[in-house]
């Protein structure tokens, strides 16, 4: 069998890691061939390809990014796009089967191919970890560590300063970056999507911590909204999928910070620096993991599933059971945190 990898959506660290255990078992256990489209449903689109043979993934499980590029292509839109001329596109080039390397995007649009009838395993992908049916994403881990070494490099200038210091990271939907990078660094407040707080909440979170001789240290995830709030901050368009750019929620908060409690604040947006570089060992791990077995899905035609993480080992589950919910972090989880609040 040809069998073609893509990465697609925002990177992650491990992507390559992932292509690496494909491409190894693959070839190793299954005497199989590979190709890697590049830039992810643009290069199956355009039938953009190159050949992915066992030295070409040599080394790279350490590698931050993708050695395949990746974009926010739907494979729906243009002159070349839907299943049918997909699949004309796989017929010309060989290609029996897809693995797309992707979050919630991705694997929507995979599942839409798979019911048209292409060959389509899936292996999620996400910093945010916003995806049910797996316990963990990799790059999640790698995420929460860069964020905390910012964080703890905020705090010792915050302190330097007797300044409050917002911290926003990553988190469209939900807010685990915020609330695992904030418990880490010891924040006296952790903001996140799925639980709104008042200005003056946060205000008193803030005064709290000042008033015992403390730098606050606010970590706020970029989907946040205050109660006042109808929707995320976004100030920079949609995306590919129609989606708004989050960011700069941190920047709105500080002035706000600062009026109410007459404290000097500065706010960090640390952005695309958490998607970056080299992956930790735990995520490295976790993404050879999921490549082996995404061979294995091939292998046994499991079309329409994807990999997933279940406790300890590696599950096969339908794309459905990752789509049909967004993995929140639960309110127990936040209660539990906040009592370290202020
Ligand atoms: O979905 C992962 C994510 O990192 C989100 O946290 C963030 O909103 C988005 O991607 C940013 O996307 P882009 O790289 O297109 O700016």
């Amino acid at each position: 069998m040809k069998i073609g990898i893509l990465t697609s959506g925002g990177d992650c660290p491990g992507l390559n890691a992932v292509i690496r255990g494909a491409v190894l078992k693959g070839i190793k256990i299954h005497d199989q061939e590979f190709v890697g489209f590049l830039d992810g449903w643009r290069g199956v689109v355009d039938g953009d390809i190159i050949d992915l043979p066992r030295t070409s993934v040599r080394g790279i499980s350490k590698q931050g990014g993708t050695i395949l590029g990746t974009s926010r292509t739907n494979p729906f839109e243009g002159p070349n796009g839907g299943p049918e001329k997909i699949k004309a596109t796989m017929d010309r080039l060989g290609i029996d089967a897809i693995i797309a390397i992707g979050g919630e995007g991705t694997l929507a649009a995979a599942q839409r191919l798979t019911d048209a009838g292409l060959n389509i395993v899936g292996v999620p992908k996400t910093v945010d970890n916003d995806l049910d049916a797996t316990d963990y994403t990799f790059g999640f881990d790698t995420a929460v560590q860069i964020a905390t070494e910012a964080i703890d490099r905020l705090r010792t200038t915050g302190e330097s300063h007797h300044r409050c210091m917002v911290a926003e990271v990553m988190g469209r939907h939900v807010g685990w970056i915020a609330l695992h990078s904030g418990m880490a660094a010891g924040a006296h407040a952790i903001l996140i999507p799925e639980n709104p707080q008042s200005l003056d909440q946060i205000a008193e979170w803030v005064t709290h911590a000042r008033d015992r001789g403390r730098a606050p240290l606010v970590v706020v995830a970029e989907g946040f909204v205050t109660t006042d709030m109808e929707s995320p901050h976004s100030e920079r368009g949609l995306d590919a999928f129609g989606r708004p750019r989050l960011g700069g929620i941190g920047e709105l908060l500080a002035p706000e910070i600062e009026a109410r409690t007459g404290i000097e604040t500065r706010a960090t947006v640390l952005g695309h620096i958490q998607r970056g570089g080299v992956p930790t060992a735990y995520d490295r791990v976790l993404a050879t993991r999921l490549g082996m077995a995404a061979i294995d899905s091939v292998i046994d035609g499991l079309w329409g599933t994807m990999v997933a993480l279940h406790g300890t080992d590696i599950v096969h589950v339908g794309f459905e059971k990752a789509l049909d919910n967004l993995k929140t972090v639960p309110q127990r989880r936040y209660d539990e945190a906040s009592i370290l609040f202020g």
